[in-house]
């Protein structure tokens, strides 16, 4: 073998570990990976079948990485879906009134503050105002 064959052998090589590795470790909803989205404004109409989650205490959908739900006393409240630890989905939990991520067993509050690990960050919180059967999401 000689020195061209032998850097591009070990050039393949370095690639492919490098592409293996980056596969099996980047979620591509991790916080890290895909921030949280700043810039939002977006209205959804809650008389329309997809949002009819929103229409019951505790329900909530998913937008553009951002869950909105309803509160047990019936507001509605919007946060960054992708959990601060590792990029896993939240749920938001009615009985505790809070946001749940089932990876690790992250809770934060409804105002995104972290109530217990893995991760210590708060989740990014969204503005929301009800206008009739319009709900506004905004940053
Ligand atoms: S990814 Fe949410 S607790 Fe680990």
């Amino acid at each position: 073998m000689d020195r061209k064959e032998f850097l591009a052998t070990v050039g393949i090589g370095a690639v492919a570990a490098l592409c293996t590795s980056c596969l099996a470790a980047c979620n591509p909803l991790d916080p890290m990976v895909n921030p949280p989205t700043t810039n939002v404004d977006f209205t959804l109409d809650l008389t329309t079948p997809a949002n009819s989650a929103l229409k019951t205490n505790g329900g909530f959908i998913y937008n553009d990485n951002i869950i909105v739900a309803r509160t047990v006393d019936g507001s509605y409240i919007a946060v960054s879906s992708i959990c601060t630890h590792q990029g896993n989905t939240v749920a938001y939990d009615l009985a505790a009134n809070r946001f749940h991520c089932p990876a690790h067993g992250s809770n934060f509050a409804t105002n995104g503050s972290v109530i217990n690990g893995p991760d210590g960050s708060p989740l990014m919180t969204y503005k929301t105002t009800l206008n009739g059967t319009s709900l506004r999401v905004f940053s």
